[in-house]
């Protein structure tokens, strides 16, 4: 029952988009791959690698090759010879060792998106770049009290990251509870989407496509195409989601079942509150506390508008499913069944997390996203493109946009001025969100990337503490950080 009615929105997604001009090639997989996904296979979970004894030492290798995709053969991108790579578990206060080999055709490098790492030398550094057979070692020193949850590692080469990421490099990373919440099962579920041609081969990407943010016609969770997740009735499963997608938002649904947000991002809230959906914009996580109902459930990314500008077409295949029947995508089905198990052990008390709402701020700035005609737009290079700028800048590695100082509190306050969200990422710092659109959230939320959303405007704060140095924020729909909404950030 599933797979077809994936497969209906998917060609009918695939059918909507097509009137409106997009590449034929993005519609290759849709309208003529003979082998559609594998569906309803037992959901498996990448190798995990744990620290010890304060240390996890390892080596990555990107690589293209031969890989089960969807549950079929496919040639992508993979760490170590799979997409998503290694899940990493570590604890507060670890130092993270990671050789990063190159065998890739082009530059690639290492970013751990949302750790609160230093950004020098050979750190999260997202200004080094890995040549082709080349090495590097890369060392993470996680703080003693760096905050639990999930996070994530992908490349960050400037003007490549979206290829690669669709390619399929990308893996999760796990920051253990001190005290372990009491679970029945720990799952992390990296969700990604791609597309695939008939021969198995990711597909190449258009420009509207990019300046649209691509969205993959197939959407995986740890590799695979709606799989199956088999549990009993009444045990608490923690689920540990990964938007790991260029650019395509996940407004997760889980009915039926009782769910609870424990966290999105390193943002622990200190009760974990019943939800009926969870919106996940690019790069953000969620760390979801399930607790089973017998029967059959569909965990779905609902459809979610994030806006278009005006006369641009197509996102993908599925992506621009305006005319479609918008009923989102199955990312896996829960069968609870069987003797009911004993109830979930209460959890702990959390802490209360911080609170910088009522601090004095050292700076207040304003950062302008916007998304307009270039320069070259009326002929000439760049004709038909547009720029993606921030403070009407595209991003310069050789530049420093912001400068703050060491230790202080600052507010940002990020302006669309498009007609199109943009998701708001900052390296190394999380984020307290003030406001979105001057609504203030009840209770402190903390994530390293806030949607900002079309025409709209949202206010954070920031303790820029512990690190100096230079980093980045940027637009995590990560097509459009590589045509150049990203800003240099140094802290000293
Ligand atoms: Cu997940 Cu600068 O990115
Ligand atoms: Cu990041
Ligand atoms: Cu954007």
């Amino acid at each position: 029952m599933q797979p077809l009615s994936r497969r209906n929105a998917l060609l009918l997604g695939g059918l909507g988009v097509a009137g409106t001009a997009v590449g034929a090639a993005g519609l290759a997989w849709t309208l003529t791959s003979r082998t559609p996904p594998v569906t309803g296979a037992a959901l498996t979970h990448p190798a995990e690698l744990r620290s010890a004894g304060g240390t996890l030492a390892l080596e990555l290798e990107a690589a293209r090759g031969p890989m089960q995709l969807a549950g079929r053969p496919a040639t992508a991108l993979g760490y170590n010879g799979g997409s998503p790579g290694p899940t990493l578990r570590l604890r507060a206060g670890d130092v993270l060792r990671i050789r990063l080999r190159n065998r890739l055709a082009e530059p690639t490098n290492l970013h751990v998106h949302g750790l609160h790492v230093s950004p020098q030398g050979n750190g999260d550094n997202v200004f080094v770049a890995v040549e082709p057979g080349a090495s590097f070692d890369y060392e993470y020193r996680l703080p003693a009290d760096h905050p639990p949850g999930v996070y994530w590692y992908h490349p960050h080469h400037h003007g490549m990251v979206a290829d690669q990421i669709f390619g399929g490099l990308f893996g999760a990373i796990v920051v253990e509870d001190a005290d372990p919440l009491p679970a029945a099962m720990d799952r992390v579920l990296v969700v990604s989407d791609t597309d695939l041609d008939p021969a198995g081969n990711v597909r190449g990407v258009p420009p509207a496509e990019r300046m649209a943010g691509r969205e993959g016609g197939l959407v995986l969770v740890n590799g695979q195409s709606n799989p199956l997740i088999s549990a009993l009735p009444g045990q608490r499963e923690r689920w540990r989601m990964v938007n790991a997608c260029v650019a395509r938002y996940l407004r997760l649904q889980l009915d039926g079942q009782s769910t609870q947000l424990l966290a999105i991002d390193s943002g622990r809230f200190q009760s974990p509150a019943p939800v009926h959906e969870v919106l996940l914009a690019p790069g953000n996580r969620a760390d979801l506390l399930v607790t089973t109902v017998a029967g059959e459930s569909v965990l779905r990314a609902a459809y979610y508008d994030r806006g278009s500008m005006p006369g641009m077409m197509g996102r993908g295949p599925a992506g621009g499913d305006t005319t479609g029947p918008r009923r989102g995508v199955a990312l896996a089905t829960l069968q609870v069944s069987g003797e009911p198990a004993a109830g979930p052990a209460a959890l702990p008390s959390l802490p209360a997390p911080a609170d910088l709402r009522r601090v004095t701020v050292a700076a207040r700035r304003q950062f302008l996203l916007a998304a307009g005609m270039s320069p070259g737009a009326m002929g000439g290079a760049g004709a038909g493109m547009m720029a993606f700028t921030i403070n009407g800048r595209e991003f310069d590695a050789a530049r420093t946009d912001t400068t703050v100082a060491a230790g202080s509190v600052e507010e940002w306050t990020v302006i669309n001025t498009s007609p199109m969200d943009h998701p708001f990422h900052l390296h190394v710092w999380p984020m307290q969100l003030v406001s979105v659109n001057g609504d203030s959230p009840a209770l402190p939320a903390w994530q390293d990337v806030v949607n900002v959303p079309a025409n709209g405007r949202v206010t954070v704060r920031v303790a820029f503490k512990d690190f100096t140095g230079k980093s980045a924020y940027h637009c995590h729909i990560l097509d459009h950080e590589d045509l150049g909404m990203m800003g240099v950030l140094e802290v000293r």
